[in-house]
């Protein structure tokens, strides 16, 4: 649904040159949604700016729904009004709303389709049956500044589904909310993905939205792509950053003589019973050193730091009938690398 190759984005001020964006490739499938991480000055906005074309790409190229948009830009009028038409197919939503506070809350969600040329009647008509499925039907003549920062971000959203668009991006819609809010808006986004089959693209710094509503995530760093894929791939990659830091274990050794090990359980193997299994199959006992479970996208993932007794050599078995129930295993070990497993 989205797709970028070779993106690459260099801004020049005064003399200066940034690279925001190194070659970026991405893609996004229809219907999922995809959150893009990485520490600020990552290059994330650049990346959605470049996508929706706000932002125009120093070279590469942006594809959404088919349709090379980097191919319209400077082509004269014609292909200006298709890349205008393009644009209006994708939606944004900002961090900090803005939203004109001159205007209603109808008149805000109004204004695309007052750009698109719709008549006034329809405007109406379309900017109430956004407000309703945002749940702010009842906020339509009030003001930005008579609401919540949730209510705020409704409407933003309100207003970038005004062009039916097939594609959502969102730079940082949660991260100027409380927690209870951030959840609310996210189970909106995931709801309006699923209703009207929405392809969304969003950015974020924190996990936890990750977490919550993604399909897909892909890791930034320095103007790249460093890690991409569905959350599942992410949690089977050894190694995996992203898998990391979505579930964050922690815990020593509680001696010399202990082997730990890091078990990550995803799809199938979530369910079964294997530490209970592996302990009874060995007559070894196992102690859990730390646990992050959690369901994402409706199905149990996690990881688990447990220790075994004995050296890793004397593990091998054990460690073995692990993998064979199709679970990820990562040893965590600081004696060098020669007795240490590699990858996989
Ligand atoms: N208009 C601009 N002119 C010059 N440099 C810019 C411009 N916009 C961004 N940059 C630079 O490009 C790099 C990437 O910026 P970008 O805003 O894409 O990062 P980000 O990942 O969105 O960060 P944050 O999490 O802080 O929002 C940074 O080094 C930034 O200073
Ligand atoms: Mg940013």
């Amino acid at each position: 649904m989205i797709t970028t190759t070779g993106l690459t984005k260099v801004y020049r001020s005064r003399g200066r040159e940034v690279t925001a964006l190194d070659g970026v490739d991405l893609h996004v499938r229809e219907g999922e949604v995809y959150g893009v991480i990485g520490q600020s000055g990552a290059g994330k906005s650049s990346l959605i700016r470049c996508v929706n074309l706000l932002e125009r790409p120093t070279s590469g190229t942006v594809t959404v729904a088919g349709q090379d948009l980097t191919a319209l830009v400077g082509r004269g009028p014609r292909a200006g009004r298709e890349l205008r038409q393009a644009r209006s197919r994708i939606g944004m939503v900002f961090q900090h709303f803005n939203l004109l506070s001159s205007r209603t809350v109808q008149d805000n969600v109004e204004l695309p389709l007052e750009i698109l040329g719709a008549s006034g009647k329809a405007r109406s008509r379309k900017a109430l049956q956004l407000l309703d499925l945002v749940g702010l039907s009842d906020k339509a003549k009030a003001y930005p500044a008579q609401l919540s920062g949730g209510q705020k971000q409704r409407v933003g959203i309100a207003r970038a589904l005004a062009g039916d668009p097939k594609v959502l991006l969102s730079d940082e819609a949660t991260s100027a909310l409380d927690p209870e809010t951030t959840r609310s808006i996210l189970q909106l986004l995931r709801d309006l993905n699923r209703q009207l089959g929405l392809t969304v693209l969003l950015i974020t710094h924190e996990m936890d939205v990750v977490k919550t509503v993604c399909d897909s995530a892909a890791l930034m760093n320095n103007g790249r792509i460093v890690e991409s894929g569905t959350v599942s791939e992410l949690l089977a990659t050894p190694g995996s950053e992203l898998a990391s830091a979505l579930f964050p274990v922690s815990g020593d050794a509680s001696g010399d003589d202990r082997t730990v090990i890091d078990v990550t359980f995803h799809g199938e193997s979530a369910t079964r019973p294997v530490i209970s299994q592996l302990s009874r199959t060995y007559n070894i006992d196992i102690s859990i050193l730390g646990a992050a479970m959690d369901t994402v996208a409706g199905r149990q993932v996690g990881r688990m730091r447990i220790e075994l007794p004995g050296r890793y050599e004397e593990n091998v078995v054990p460690i073995g009938f692990l993998r064979e129930q199709g679970l990820q295993i990562d040893i965590q070990d600081d004696r060098p690398v020669l007795v240490k497993e590699g990858a996989k």
